[in-house]
């Protein structure tokens, strides 16, 4: 479950009494950090900068090295456009052209309401339905620019967006 940074900015000495106090231990204490806050705020940056020793631009520069590391708080869904081989030659880039345009954001952003995540992704394991968008891991098999406005209504309630 993800905890609120405000909520417990102790919870970062938690998660370092779980890996030895140096600096090669970085890359887990910030993946747990991650894990527990959906994201490394600057607060929690800040924190653990202190209780490290380091400074806190270290830890950015080896954070943002990462494309998993996260700086900004995760969309309530996420949405994964599929551009391994199959969904590739099947018209994938298409449909996440079609989900970038739609959401006003491009694949790494969050949307400005909070509302999803768009990332692309290499193969997800079922190529014989390609191309495929999965949203909160449910997957949508043969999508179509077409069929994008209902599946975003899906999650959004918002029935208008067909039209946008
Ligand atoms: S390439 Fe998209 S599911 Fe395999």
């Amino acid at each position: 479950m993800i905890r609120k940074v405000e909520e417990s900015l102790s919870g970062i000495q938690d998660i370092l009494e779980r890996h030895p106090a140096k600096r090669g231990s970085l890359i887990p204490v910030l993946q747990d950090v991650q894990e527990d806050f959906g994201y490394l705020s600057e607060e929690a940056i800040e924190e653990l900068a202190r209780l490290m020793g380091i400074s806190a631009n270290e830890i950015y520069g080896v954070a943002t090295f990462y494309t998993q590391f996260r700086f900004s708080p995760p969309g309530r869904h996420t949405i994964q456009s599929c551009q391994g081989t199959a969904c590739h030659v099947r018209g994938g880039r298409m449909i996440l052209n079609e989900l970038e345009q739609r959401l006003g954001i491009t694949a790494g952003q969050t949307t400005a309401d909070g509302q999803f995540d768009l990332e692309r992704v290499a193969c997800l394991g079922c190529c014989a339905l390609a191309p495929v968008v999965a949203v909160d891991g449910k997957v949508h098999a043969q999508m179509t620019a077409k069929k994008i406005p209902s599946v975003l209504s899906q999650y959004d309630g918002k029935e208008g967006m067909e039209n946008a």
